[in-house]
């Protein structure tokens, strides 16, 4: 079998016989060699190939081993008089699988910006960054897992098309069987998008949390992982139109048990990130974001800051700080104001507990006060909100008065309501953005460069 790059850079001995399969990064001639930098994407440097003359003139696709091109190497490793790299591989055999014209191939060795590279998405993920980007993103892909999964959560997958609308915000994407160009019309004249899905209404999923707390009443503690849907025109370098969500719930658990999962959760994920890609995290370090390693550790290793909204607001009144948008009980907090919270008040992450009731989600508990509801989001620097989860309602009355109050319909809520009605308990869960966290690990400035196939307001091409 083929050998992985990053396996025979760590493992590999000088006079081990391999072969390696890649795609060239560069090529240098020099009078008595050639020296190739061959990538399969598993590591950040590459491995050096050396072809001595005698092979180069034996060989005459090496002329191809351009910037791109697909090539396959064997020979013998020796020890590497260069300063990056112990050992290099002496090729005696080479395959040109590919070759890639050097007159349009459009990943040259220079540093492409992030916006020129996002037009070639198809070819992106062979560059150093995306690359590091996307071996971080799996390894929080799989800490995440191994997080629930030794705690005993059962990862449960929730659909993806969906009728009902779990934040009540209508940022929906509707799914349409309809024939567009004959339509099926109201009374009225109108498109009747009732027919949609087969003859019913649907949607994209924006949360997989309404059918999470159906498999909660069933298995105490579960949690979704998937693409999630949200149709709202934001162009910021933290909204995608699609996202994948990380959802948590918990049956017989409350406010303050969500937020002391969510702690020990990302805790642990920065810690495994730490462990298990030092070589990405230095290269995110050194290129992007000087603090990056300090802010992992930090969030690995110290608990985070805590404040009741309300205190939020009393910060955020006595700050001094001219913000744009208004300050007041009652009112949403801004990213900038999230910011504020993390930066430079608290100087790390920090949970924002007890928002108001009428600027939340329908489904989040009745806090004792009437006025706020047991809710949480946990603010990260730079980033701001990362997780945003709450205690559920499990009282009937309540919930159906708070959904009729949101001046939502609560006949689609009927099996949600239901599951007050039987076996009701007090639970509690969250959303982490997938995308933002892997933002706040690696430094990078905006979420379309952390997620290989970005969907933001049109954009859908790759
Ligand atoms: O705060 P949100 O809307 O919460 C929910 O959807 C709850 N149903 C989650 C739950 O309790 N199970 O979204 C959760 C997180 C946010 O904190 C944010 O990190 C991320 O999802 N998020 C987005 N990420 C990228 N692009 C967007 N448009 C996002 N909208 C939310
Ligand atoms: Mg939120």
């Amino acid at each position: 079998m083929q050998q992985r790059i990053k396996d025979i850079l760590q493992q590999g001995q000088v006079g081990d016989r391999v072969t390696v399969k890649g795609w060239v990064r560069t090529k240098r001639e020099l009078k008595e060699c050639t020296f190739v930098n061959v990538n399969d994407g598993s590591t950040l440097a590459g491995l050096q190939v050396v072809i001595p003359n005698t092979v180069a003139a034996a060989t005459p696709a090496i002329k191809d081993l351009t910037t791109g091109a697909a090539a396959e190497f064997s020979g013998e490793l020796v020890p590497s008089p260069g300063k990056n790299q112990a050992i290099e591989l002496h090729a005696q055999q080479i395959h040109l699988w590919g070759g890639a014209d050097p007159e349009t191939y459009p990943l040259q060795k220079k540093r492409h910006s992030f916006e020129f590279l996002r037009t070639i998405g198809h070819l992106r993920p062979r560059t150093n960054t995306l690359g590091a980007v996307m071996r971080v993103r799996n390894a929080c892909a799989m800490a995440i897992h191994q997080f629930f999964q030794e705690r005993g959560f059962l990862w449960v997958h929730t659909p993806i098309i969906t009728a009902s609308d779990c934040e009540g915000a209508g940022e929906l994407f509707t799914v349409t069987t309809l024939d567009l160009a004959q339509p099926p019309k109201t009374p009225e004249g109108q498109i009747d998008f009732s027919q949609d899905f087969f003859g019913r209404r649907a949607y994209l999923t924006v949360s997989g949390q309404l059918e999470a707390e159906i498999m909660a009443t069933a298995f105490t503690n579960v949690y979704t992982f998937g693409p999630t849907f949200r149709a709202e025109n934001s162009n910021t370098s933290r909204h995608l139109a699609e996202f994948w969500m990380v959802e948590p719930e918990m049956a017989f658990c409350d406010l303050m048990g969500d937020m002391e999962l969510a702690e020990a959760f990302l805790q642990f994920v920065f810690r495994y990130v730490l462990d298990h890609c030092p070589e990405e995290m230095a290269f995110f370090q050194e290129r992007i974001d000087k603090s990056v390693m300090a802010t992992a550790e930090q969030m690995a290793s110290q608990p985070f800051a805590r404040l009741s909204y309300t205190e939020a607001i009393q910060v955020l009144e006595k700050s001094g700080r001219a913000f744009e948008f208004p300050v007041a009980w009652g009112l949403d907090l801004q990213s900038e104001h999230e910011r504020y919270l993390a930066e430079e008040y608290c100087q790390r992450p920090v949970i924002v507990y007890d928002y108001p009731a009428a600027i939340k989600a329908f489904y989040m508990r009745l806090n004792d006060d009437g006025k706020t509801v047991a809710a949480m989001d946990v603010l990260a620097p730079k980033i701001g909100e990362i997780i945003g989860g709450s205690q559920r309602e499990e009282r009937f009355d309540v919930l159906q008065q708070r959904i009729v109050s949101q001046g939502l319909d609560p006949a689609p809520y009927w099996w949600y309501l239901d599951l007050r009605r039987y076996g009701s308990v007090p639970h509690a869960g969250f959303g982490l953005g997938f995308e933002r966290l892997v933002q706040f690990m690696t430094g990078m400035d905006n979420i379309r460069d952390v997620i290989p196939f970005p969907r933001t307001p049109g954009n859908a091409e790759f």
